[in-house]
């Protein structure tokens, strides 16, 4: 017979457009409790009409015990919520974006030091990470490589999360992309994007283009003598991140590891 489970979870950024994706997504789930919702907006209202929204993390935390918890909040504030989880062991799945090199590596000590998984993903959704595996693939046969991201116009951090692991992904198959063929000019600032960078190897040109009417897209572009390849995903709406979102909860839930992308427990 097979034994079911009750995962216990908190989402963080619970009133937030992912958050209350991911609230909707734990309600609906048989294995899955939504104890505990976190937000600094609209914070002491219900969510469902039972969960209390409460704005002190750490206290939630410690009073609501969460397994596992679900983190969409904001650039400016992640570094601090993930180490609040590491210490108090806590697991968390994270998919807020705009963690720097720095950070994650910090974040990857951290969790180490104090035994307790975390996941980080920069993108939940299959397409997109399929999206990353062809560009890396793609990467070894072309010499030249660009990256215009697409997101709506509240998004904060830029570039996006997901392009910056595409250009990792990418750079692990090829890491001298050239740029133009010849001496080149901006007469406007930013006009050829941003270069993303390891120890001065890498060359991979992000553009970002931020606009109502986008949720998110992304499409990298490789050229080479006479051909032209694009690589293209769209996000229609927030339903394609929550499957790869719970897969996390309850990869976290039986393991205790710390992941960077999602890609790695597929
Ligand atoms: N990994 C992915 O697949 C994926 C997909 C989409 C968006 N994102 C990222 O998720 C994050 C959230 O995106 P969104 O569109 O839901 O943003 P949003 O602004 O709609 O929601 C963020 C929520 O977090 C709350 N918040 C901010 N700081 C907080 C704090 N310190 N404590 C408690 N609550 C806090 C805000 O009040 C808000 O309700 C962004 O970084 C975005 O880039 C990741």
């Amino acid at each position: 017979m097979e034994i079911s489970i009750l995962i216990k979870v908190g989402v963080i950024g619970a009133k937030g457009k992912m958050g209350s994706t991911v609230v909707d997504t734990v309600i609906k789930d048989k294995n899955l409790e939504l104890v505990l919702a976190v937000d600094k907006f609209q914070a002491g209202q219900t969510v469902y009409g039972e969960i209390k929204i409460e704005n002190n993390l750490e206290k939630g935390l410690l009073d609501k015990k969460p397994d596992v918890v679900v983190d969409f909040t904001q650039p400016d504030t992640i570094f601090e919520n993930i180490k609040i989880y590491l210490k108090n062991n806590i697991k968390s799945v994270i998919g807020t974006t705009g963690l720097k090199k720095e950070q994650i590596e910090e974040i990857q000590k951290l969790s180490k030091e104090n035994n307790t998984g975390i996941i980080i993903a920069p993108n939940f959704s299959i397409g997109a990470i399929l999206m990353m595996q062809f560009a890396a693939t793609a990467s070894k046969y072309f010499s030249n490589a660009e990256i215009i991201e697409y997101h709506h116009n509240q998004k904060k951090d830029a570039p996006s999360g997901t392009s910056i692991k595409t250009a990792q992904m990418m750079m692990k198959n090829n890491d001298n992309f050239k740029l133009g063929n010849c001496p080149e000019t901006e007469t406007i600032q930013g006009a050829r994007g941003g270069n993303y960078s390891e120890d001065n190897k890498g060359n991979i040109q992000i553009h970002a283009v931020r606009m109502p009417g986008f949720v998110a897209s992304q499409q990298v572009i490789f050229g080479a003598d006479g051909q032209v390849l694009k690589i293209h995903h769209d996000t229609i709406n927030r339903e394609c991140y929550m499957s790869g979102v719970v897969l996390a909860i309850n990869y976290l839930y039986k393991n205790n590891e710390f992941i960077y992308g999602l890609e790695n427990i597929l």
